[in-house]
């Protein structure tokens, strides 16, 4: 091989300057970067131009990002990376929730609520009790088990997003289980949204002919003490976009059928008002490996 950069060897030049790298992972993830990115312009061989626009679309994807827009992330997610990386990292085992992606929306620090409390705090959307159980791999009840819920509002917005529309931590709260490890509070249907499209992101999807729609869903991290945290959403059957989400976050185990429910007095245990959706959801999680 020629000890000079020709295009046969050009992968293979580079790796060899990492010889001296100390940190073999380091050396690992950069080895095989230089070797995939060095593939991907023998297989497209760009012209000038289009690597310039290239770079022009990096450039702006990190110009869009602030304390409050995270346009890398949102990359990550539209090309299927963030659910790759879930997926690899929280591979199902043993009857486990299957997790799903995180979002950017989360907010930590929201308090815990009374079970049964209404998350909606801006009086918008269509009334929706949501239930279920927090229970180990064999069905024992788990107590004490802690769910952090977040959606949109019913006009398909996160509080973050209206600072000075939303009421703060509309459409948030915690809940704590008790000994038979169930849950339930009250909220508003989920309803699909598009993921932000002002950037260049979605400059991106529009360019390719993608939607930028998430289909309905409702966040969650369950944790319990001795037990692996599972990060999920729950989707709603039947919705629209259920088999194209933007982020690949759908998976079949995670969707739940929202019944409308007509009764009168149910609606008075609940504290709704009837018609309103119910949904049920049970989470199974597994204990914090020791090995
Ligand atoms: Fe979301």
């Amino acid at each position: 091989m020629s000890r000079y950069f020709t295009e046969e060897n050009s992968a293979e030049t580079v790796i060899s300057r990492l010889e001296s790298c100390p940190d073999p992972r380091f050396r690992q993830v950069m080895e095989s970067a230089v070797r995939h990115l060095h593939a991907f312009v023998k297989e497209v061989e760009p012209s000038i131009e289009e690597w310039r626009q290239a770079i022009d679309f990096l450039t702006a994807t990190g110009q869009m990002c602030d304390d409050r827009r995270q346009e890398w992330i949102l990359l990550s997610d539209t090309l299927g990376v963030s659910m790759l990386l879930e997926t690899i990292n929280h591979r199902a085992r043993d009857g486990r929730t299957e997790a799903t992606v995180l979002g950017p929306f989360h907010v930590a620090g929201v308090g815990v609520e009374e079970m049964g409390f209404d998350i909606c705090r801006d009086g918008k959307g269509e009334p929706c009790v949501v239930s279920g159980r927090v229970a180990d791999a064999g069905g024992r009840p788990i107590e004490g088990a802690v769910l952090d819920v977040w959606q949109t509002n019913g006009d398909g917005r996160y509080d973050v997003q209206q600072p000075d529309e939303q009421p703060e931590n509309n459409m948030r709260g915690k809940f704590v289980t008790g000994a038979d490890g169930r849950y339930w509070f009250r909220t508003t249907k989920p309803v699909s949204y598009p993921v932000p499209t002002d950037g260049p992101v979605g400059r991106m999807l529009d360019a390719t002919g993608r939607h930028a729609r998430r289909p309905a869903h409702i966040h969650f991290i369950v944790t319990a003490e001795g037990f692996e945290p599972v990060v999920t959403h729950i989707f709603v059957r039947g919705d629209p976009w259920i088999d194209s989400d933007a982020v690949f976050g759908v998976k079949e185990s995670l969707i739940v059928p929202f019944e409308l429910e007509e009764d009168a007095g149910r609606a008075r245990e609940a504290g709704v008002h009837a018609p309103f959706w119910t949904a049920e959801f049970d989470f199974a999680l597994v204990e914090t490996s020791t090995g």
